[in-house]
């Protein structure tokens, strides 16, 4: 499993991979991506993922330079050839078992490069990436024991400021909400709107279940609409899950049964501690549980290692 990347359709390993100084996403974070990971060495919810990236390309008026079928096509090219570059890394100790062998895809869209300037017609051809490499998914104890997050100081950008349902390169509140949560021993940092509701992680969505009801801020709390998020929202219906899309407020957080993130790299990962009060009875609980199984069955891998 070797690393590779595809830059406007050349495949290259890592070093050889070049994108200019001039280049927008590098100057401004004018670019759009996707985070994909595959099961069995498939992309899941790979249209979903396509969707989204041509809606956050229209968002900010990016042309993209592929399509959603050459997209895929440049995906399942990249993949083949990491996979036949072999010198498979030796799986981590700790790792859940249905991420042995599998990948990380990461694409990226910018608008390419141009004269310095903010104005966006100063570059004109857009430029595409496409990054594989072996997944660096959470290892097994995550879904065991769950993670530590906190509610950090950093805010959510407004929606009317920038908009969350596009996924863009410029990430910096983002970078600084994880900043924070490293400092305070967290995993993830949850982000307040600026009136003070709870709106997502830095890269993943929250749920708490309170009273065997999940709940979980709706879009219009000002939040990206996770692929992941989406998958548990149907999950929760098939399951039989009363599932809310509600406002959310910290104190219901800490007063909540359970809480749970959801991103690609992560499926469903417990929240047990919130900064430093255990949720719940401190364990993974029982509606994360069940969520999580029902997940793997969908993905297809093995059971969840998760208890209860
Ligand atoms: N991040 N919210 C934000 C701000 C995110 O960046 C992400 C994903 C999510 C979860 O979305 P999904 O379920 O589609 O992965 C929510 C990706 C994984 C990343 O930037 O690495």
């Amino acid at each position: 499993m070797a690393t590779l990347v595809n830059v406007d359709g050349d495949i290259v390993p890592p070093a050889q991979a070049r994108v200019s100084v001039f280049d927008r996403g590098f100057l401004y974070g004018d670019s759009v991506y996707e985070v994909i990971r595959t099961y069995r060495g498939q992309p899941f919810e790979l249209d979903a993922h396509l969707a989204r990236l041509a809606h956050s390309a229209e968002r900010i008026g990016l042309a993209p330079p592929w399509d959603a079928p050459r997209t895929a096509r440049e995906i399942g090219r990249t993949l083949a050839a990491a996979r036949a570059a072999g010198g498979d890394p030796a799986p981590a100790p700790d790792a859940a078992p249905w991420n042995v062998g599998e990948w990380y895809v990461r694409v990226v869209m910018t608008r390419g490069a141009g004269e310095i300037g903010l104005d966006p017609a100063l570059a004109v051809n857009p430029a595409a990436v496409v990054i594989v490499q072996p997944l660096p998914a959470p290892p097994a104890s995550a879904y065991v024991e769950g993670v530590k997050a906190v509610v950090v100081g950093v805010r959510h950008a407004p929606a009317a400021v920038v908009d969350p349902s596009a996924k863009t390169g410029a990430h910096l509140n983002h970078v600084l909400a994880v900043r924070e949560a490293r400092a305070r021993g967290a995993h993830e940092a949850l982000l307040l709107d600026e009136r003070g509701f709870v709106t997502e992680g830095s890269s993943s969505n929250v749920f708490v279940v309170a009273g065997g009801r999940v709940r979980t801020p709706p879009l219009a709390a000002g939040i990206l609409e996770g692929v992941t998020r989406g998958v548990v929202l149907r999950l929760a219906r098939a399951e039989g899950i009363p599932m809310d899309e509600v406002p959310l407020r910290p104190p219901e957080l800490e007063a909540a049964d359970e809480v749970f993130i959801t991103s690609t790299m992560r499926e469903i990962v417990p929240v047990t501690r919130l900064g430093e009060r255990a949720v719940g009875a401190g364990r993974p609980g029982p509606v994360t549980a069940r969520l999580h199984r029902a997940f793997r069955r969908l993905a297809g891998g093995p059971p969840s290692a998760m208890l209860g």
